[in-house]
C-alpha cells in the first residue's frame, strides 16, 4: 500500500515519522518473504497515539512488525503498511530484581543484558530470534519456560481505547503461545522480575540451551522458527517427521531435514508455496493422526 495524500505525508513528518516507500517486506523477514509496502518508522514513542489515530482517521490499515521472525506474510503489493517501533539499543534498565525492557529491543541481548546484571530464568530464550515485543505478544518459551512466567506489568497502546495503558501481569493470561493481549495491542514496554542468578551460572545454562538449538534445529537456513504449535502431549515435529516429510518441498518452501516443524526458504519461495505446503503437511497430519495442527507461525496472508 502507497501513502500519496500529500496532506498526510507532511502530518506523518510533523509527527516525527519516516516514510519508506514500497519497501520488500521479504528484507524485513527472517523467512526472506513478504511483499511491498510503504514502511513508517516511528522516532518517538511519545507520537504513537497521535501516529495511530491520524492513521485511522485516514483509513490507512497497518500493521506493527516486529523482528519479522515468527511471521509469513503475503506476496505482491500489501493491502496495509508496515510500522516499526523506534529501535532500542539496548532498550533495558535494570532496577534491582526488575529489568525495564522497551519491546522493540531485541530478545536474545535482553537476556544477555540482564544475565550480566546476575539476573537468570530466561536462559531458555537466548536462541530465540526477534524482538520482547514480539516475545511478550506470543508468550514466546523453550526449554521449559516462557516470559509470561516473568512479566509483572505491561505499558502497552490500546487501539481500542486511544490510549497508553500500563496492565499488570496478574491481568493478563499467558497460554502456550498464546495471551489475552487484543490483536490491535501495540505493546510499548514491560517490567520483568527476574531472579537474582550469578553470571557464570547463567551463561552456563545458555551454553546448554545454545548447544541443544543448534543439535535440532536449521538455525543458518530461512525460518520462521516452528511452523505449528505442539497439539496437547505431542509433537508436531516428530508427527511430521514419522510421516517422511523432511524435505518434502512445494517451489523453494521446503520441511526442513533438521527439523521437520520448521519449513524453511530455500531459495526464493513464495508466500503461496508456504502456504501450499504448510496445508498438504497440516493434511497429511490429519490423515494419518486424526489431529487438526494449529499454526504457531503468525499469517499476514489478507
Ligand atoms: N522430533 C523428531 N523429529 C523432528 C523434530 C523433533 O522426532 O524432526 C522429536 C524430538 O526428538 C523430540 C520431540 O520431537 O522428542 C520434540 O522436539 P524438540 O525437543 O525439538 O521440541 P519441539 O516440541 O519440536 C518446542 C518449541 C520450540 C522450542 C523447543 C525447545 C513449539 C511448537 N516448539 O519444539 O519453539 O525451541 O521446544 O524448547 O512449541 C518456536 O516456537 O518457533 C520453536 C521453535
Amino acid at each position: 500500500m502507497r501513502i500519496k495524500d500529500n496532506a498526510l505525508v507532511a502530518r506523518l513528518k510533523d509527527l516525527g515519522v519516516e516514510l519508506r516507500p514500497g519497501v520488500a517486506l521479504s528484507e524485513k523477514t527472517s523467512l526472506g518473504i513478504g511483499g511491498t509496502t510503504d514502511q513508517l518508522l516511528l522516532h518517538r514513542y511519545e507520537s504513537i497515539p497521535g501516529v495511530m489515530r491520524l492513521l485511522a482517521d485516514n483509513d490507512i490499515p497497518h500493521r506493527f512488525l516486529g523482528g519479522g521472525t515468527n511471521v509469513l506474510i503475503g506476496d505482491g503489493e500489501l493491502s496495509w503498511v508496515a510500522l516499526h517501533l523506534p529501535p532500542a539499543h539496548p532498550g533495558v534498565r535494570i532496577e534491582g530484581n526488575l529489568a525495564f525492557a522497551d519491546a522493540s529491543a531485541d530478545l536474545g541481548g535482553t537476556v544477555t543484558y540482564c544475565a550480566k546484571h546476575d539476573l537468570g530464568g530466561m536462559e531458555g530464550l537466548i536462541g530465540v530470534p526477534g524482538t520482547v515485543g514480539g516475545a511478550l505478544r506470543m508468550n514466546a518459551g523453550a526449554y521449559g519456560m516462557q516470559i509470561g512466567s516473568y512479566v509483572r506489568e505491561v505499558e502497552l497502546y490500546r487501539a481500542s481505547k486511544g490510549n497508553v495503558e500500563t496492565i499488570r501481569g496478574d491481568d493478563i493470561r499467558f497460554d502456550y503461545r498464546h495471551t489475552s493481549f487484543a490483536p490491535d495491542d501495540v505493546m510499548l514496554q514491560v517490567k520483568l522480575e527476574l531472579p537474582s542468578k550469578p553470571y557464570k551460572q547463567i551463561l552456563a545454562s545458555i551454553r546448554v540451551c545454545n548447544e541443544k538449538r543448534r543439535s535440532s534445529q536449521p538455525l543458518n537456513q530461512k525460518s520462521a522458527g516452528c511452523i505449528f504449535k505442539n497439539p496437547p502431549g505431542g509433537s508436531a515435529g516428530r508427527m511430521v517427521d514419522e510421516l517422511a516429510l523432511k524435505g518434502f518441498s512445494v517451489g523453494d518452501a521446503r520441511v526442513s531435514e533438521r527439523h521437520a516443524n520448521f519449513f524453511v526458504n530455500a531459495g526464493h519461495a513464495t508466500c503461496a508455496d508456504m502456504l501450499s505446503l504448510i496445508a498438504q503437511v497440516r493434511e497429511r497430519v490429519h490423515a494419518a493422526y486424526g489431529v487438526e495442527l494449529e499454526n504457531e507461525v503468525i499469517l499476514w496472508t489478507q
